[in-house]
């Protein structure tokens, strides 16, 4: 057993031991396809087993009062993958989404979609409506899902915004800036993540948040999405608090 695993097994209130828990939490949950493989089952099994651990890490991290957490669930460059493949996502994101509130019941989670909804299938726009609407007086933790989300597409949309409102005379150039810019992107109004988890070893950031996470605090762990629990973000909260995060200045 691993370090932190025993760690977590034994002090299974890990939550008071926390220095400091991120408020913003951004996770790309990568290694489905590989997980499955290993065990000899079609990739499709893999993201099953993915989507249901989504939900387990939901509720550790409102436990232990993480404000913001921001999965990536399909990128924009998702779409290049096998049709069968495209389709089993839309669908296994169609039911997380329609079981949400039941499986995270008690849980006080609010539910965001950021990413280009209007390239989505009819079934899961309206779907996203619906549980965006349901949860939207939850005050728990504010679970975002990143969906057809690219962030090259989304900056250039705020381009797009920003230049729209320059050509109606209602912004002037010199007044573009930071906020502006933010505003513009879909986390608007959500803060910047603390601390990015990537998982299954590779170590990039796949077009996820770049402007966001600007001065974000990156961790890595070998580990395959549906292989990760409790303890690996404990963990990695852990390597975040020990962190010295400067940002251009000195400490
Ligand atoms: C991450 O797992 C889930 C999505 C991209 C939707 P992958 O499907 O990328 O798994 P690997 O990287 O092929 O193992
Ligand atoms: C990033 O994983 C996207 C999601 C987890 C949804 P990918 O597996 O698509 O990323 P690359 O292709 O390895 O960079
Ligand atoms: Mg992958």
């Amino acid at each position: 057993m691993r370090f932190f695993e025993r760690f977590f097994t034994k002090k299974n209130k890990i939550s008071k031991e926390f220095k400091a828990v991120p408020n913003h939490i951004a996770i790309i949950p990568d290694g489905n396809g590989r997980w499955a493989k290993k065990r000899g089952l079609p990739r499709n099994i893999g993201h099953r087993e993915g989507s249901m651990n989504i939900k387990k890490i939901v509720i550790y991290c409102s436990k232990i009062k993480v404000k913001y957490l921001t999965f990536y669930a399909f990128s924009t460059e998702n779409w290049k993958r096998p049709q069968g493949e495209v389709d089993a996502l839309m669908n296994l994101l169609l039911e997380f989404l329609r079981n949400a509130e039941k499986e995270l019941d008690g849980s006080n989670v609010r539910i965001k979609v950021i990413g280009d909804v209007a390239g989505l299938p009819e079934e899961l726009k309206k779907e996203i409506i619906r549980v965006e609407k349901y949860t939207g007086s939850n005050d728990g933790l504010i679970l975002n899902i990143a969906l057809n989300y690219g962030s090259r597409f989304e900056m250039l949309h705020a381009v797009k915004e920003i230049s729209k409102k320059v050509k109606e005379n209602k912004l002037s150039i010199n007044d573009i800036d930071e906020s502006q810019f933010e505003g513009c992107l879909y986390t608007a109004g959500i803060p910047d993540p603390d601390l990015l988890i990537r998982t299954s070893g590779e170590q990039r950031i796949s077009n996820y948040l770049l402007w966001q996470c600007a001065y974000t605090e990156l961790w890595f762990t070998d580990a395959l999405w549906p292989d990760v629990n409790e303890s690996h973000i404990a963990e990695a909260i852990m390597a975040y608090e020990k962190r010295n995060r400067r940002y251009g200045g000195l400490s």
